[in-house]
């Protein structure tokens, strides 16, 4: 077997699961066997969910590069780690094999350290997908400074909120990226977003696209520069820092009900053990195989399936600079035939959007090295499943459907490729480790008996090891956001539904979350942005089902600004400026798709305003809407009922 702890068949799954409930402490240490140590730990697990604390594997000494780099050296020296697929498809691929990877990240650490980056210090990280990415986190990693990536379509705002919640001190970035037929000033926006910061001492600027950059003096340098003072000192190794178990790996902004972004915080060790054991198992990645993750590394997918669990498996890792759509709908496919692709793990926002060009991209493209799909980040409906099934898998290639999110570190339901059973639009069983239960608005848990098919609130009643540890600077707020809702449990924000089969579906977000082409952003977010435009008086957020990107956003808009006049007309320019300031603000990813001037908002008596509402009549229902007796002024309801767009 080609690691021990893969599960190979249904009833070891189920073995597999037993044990792990029974004895938590003993399933997980007897994998965290497998891994490198500096120093075995002392204590396996530490737990409580009313701090919370979640302590795994304390005392212990490792370094998460040795275990994704160095221990795979002597077997795997020369096989590709990363293959690079940049956003021209005539541009030159790159392979960096093992020990090229090694050796890039030990240099860049040393340039990192010769830059003043020392550990603990957070660094946060702005680029377009090509190897440098991978190398820069990985090479944070190698001597303990916190990385914290943000992705490359958030604006100057969002990352100056972000530098100054983590109080970064370093930066890299590029001078631009490639997406499709676009070319981002990423250095440019990282200028913007300086403007007024006071922490960051550093920005090293990686070349990509040969766009002009300011580069000022004392503060930003050159990536190129100074990797070749390194190598010229012919420096290919640097000891790597001996972490804490539960020392800081990284921190990742995402959403949620409030305005303001969380950094979510992940350790060392248990995020290391699981995404390796998750990769392993709910991919059942063989050896020598090319996994090709089609996530950006600026999300948690990224993050754990394009660089942590695949590298510290020893496998095999694509990376894509570009987009699927360019320069024509062909180009995953051309990238399964290219490099013999046996896992493709995508999003079905993604799935849904290829599907509308038809069959065409996919004639005469070599699909047959593929042996697993994958699907993450929303729901999938049936009819893009049978579609991925039957056109990409050519129904030879199981589908797992992966739930997980940011917070988790890792997938925490789906099924095993190939080993358990799969079921289209239900991520099916939880991994080994996983108590999930369903409970009611009161905390209850709903027990599902026989045939019935339960539907609730989705918790987890105890810990695995890639739950976050903390939202940075503000463990508060971690205990608010996701143990306060329900006593003794971790709360998702999902609603799921359980068959008799102990299958989960999710039916998604039960906050005011919203998942757009499978990412997460969170309706006050959308419209405190909306508010900062002059002439907004006020503006309510929420989704609405949209045919590719799963939900769109729909906002009502309370407007007396100088172009008053035009919002009785078309409103057109006054849409224009909000879209360009929720740009500004937040990034393209967080545009609303429709905009509904209404001259007030239902809300109670005490001021609320009754989303509950504004949701159904956004989503097409305009009959039963509920009681709106409790409204301050019923009336508003009719006018933005007949105002839908
Ligand atoms: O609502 C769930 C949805 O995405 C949310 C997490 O978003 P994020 O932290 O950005 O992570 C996305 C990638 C892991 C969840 O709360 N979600 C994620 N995967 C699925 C899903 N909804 C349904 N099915 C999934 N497979």
């Amino acid at each position: 077997m080609s690691y021990p702890y893969q599960i190979k068949s249904f009833e070891a799954y189920q073995e597999a699961y037993q044990k792990s409930i029974q004895d938590p402490e003993a399933f997980w240490s007897a994998i965290a066997e497998h891994f490198t140590w500096k120093k075995k730990w002392d204590k396996v697990l530490e737990w409580n969910f009313t701090e919370p604390k979640v302590e795994w594997f304390k005392g212990g000494k490792l370094n998460i590069t040795e275990n994704c780099l160095d221990r795979h050296l002597a077997t795997k020296g020369n096989h590709p780690a990363i293959i690079w697929e940049p956003n021209a498809p005539d541009e030159n691929h790159r392979i960096l094999t093992y020990k090229k990877l090694h050796e890039k990240v030990c240099q860049f650490a040393h340039l990192l350290k010769n830059n003043g980056v020392k550990k603990g210090d957070r660094v946060c990280i702005y680029m377009g997908m090509i190897p440098e990415l991978a190398i820069a986190v990985l090479a944070c990693a190698r001597i303990g400074a916190i990385h914290s990536v943000v992705f490359g379509g958030f604006s100057a705002q969002s990352i100056a909120d972000r530098l100054e919640d983590a109080k970064a001190e370093f930066i890299v970035t590029c001078d631009g990226a490639y997406r499709g037929a676009k070319d981002i000033p990423l250095k440019s926006v990282i200028d913007d977003a300086l403007i007024g910061n006071k922490t960051v001492k550093r920005v090293i600027v990686a070349t990509r696209t040969r766009t002009p950059v300011s580069m000022i003096k004392g503060r930003d340098v050159c990536w190129e520069d100074e990797m070749k003072q390194v190598e010229e000192k012919g420096i290919t190794f640097i000891e790597a820092e001996a972490m804490d178990a539960e020392d800081p790996l990284f921190i990742l902004y995402t959403s949620g009900s409030t305005g303001k972004p969380k950094g979510v915080v992940h350790t060392v060790a248990g995020y290391m053990i699981y995404t390796n054991y998750t990769f392993v198992n709910v991919f059942q990645y063989e050896p020598g195989q090319v996994h090709f993750c089609t996530a950006d590394i600026g999300w948690i997918t990224g993050h754990s399936y394009i660089v942590y669990g695949p590298l510290s498996a020893g496998a095999t890792s694509l990376l894509f600079e570009g987009v699927p759509t360019w320069p024509d709908a062909g180009r995953f496919w051309d990238i399964v035939d290219k490099y013999k692709v046996n896992i493709l793990y995508t999003a079905p926002t993604a799935i849904r959007s290829l599907m509308g060009f038809g069959l065409g991209p996919l004639q005469g493209k070599n699909l047959s090295s593929l042996k697993v799909l994958g699907t993450v980040g929303e729901p999938i409906n049936e009819e893009a499943w049978h579609w991925y099934d039957e056109h990409v898998g050519k129904k030879k290639c199981p589908i797992v459907d992966t739930w997980w999110q940011t917070e988790t570190g890792g997938c925490l339901i789906s099924n095993l490729a190939g080993i358990t059973p799969a079921k289209p639009g239900w991520a099916t069983l939880p991994m080994p480790g996983l108590q999930m239960v369903l409970v009611d608005e009161n905390g209850k848990e709903i027990i599902q008996e026989g045939e019935e098919t339960i539907s609730g609130n989705l918790c987890i009643k105890a810990p695995w090891p890639s739950i976050l540890r903390t939202t940075y600077g503000d463990h508060e707020r971690c205990r608010t956001n996701y143990f306060a809702t329900y006593k003794n449990m971790y709360f998702t924000g999902d609603g799921a539904l359980k068959n008799k089969d102990g299958f989960f579906r999710i039916t998604g977000r039960v906050d005011d979350v919203l998942n757009v082409s499978g990412h997460r952003i969170g309706t006050a977010e959308v419209e405190n942005a909306i508010n900062m435009h002059a002439g907004v008086v006020e503006s309510a957020v929420v989704g609405y089902p949209h045919d590719i990107k799963g939900q769109g956003i729909y906002a009502y808009v309370i407007y007396q600004g100088s172009h008053t006049q035009d919002t009785h007309g078309t409103g057109d320019l006054v849409r224009k400026d909000i879209l360009q300031t929720v740009t500004r603000i937040i990034g393209a990813i967080a545009k609303p798709d429709k905009i509904q001037f209404v001259s007030g908002l239902p809300k109670t008596r005490s001021g609320k305003i009754m989303r509950r509402i504004l949701r159904k009549i956004a989503e097409g229902e305009t009959e039963n809407l509920g009681d709106t007796s409790t409204l301050l002024d019923p009336g508003v309801v009719d006018e933005i009922k007949n105002g839908r767009l």
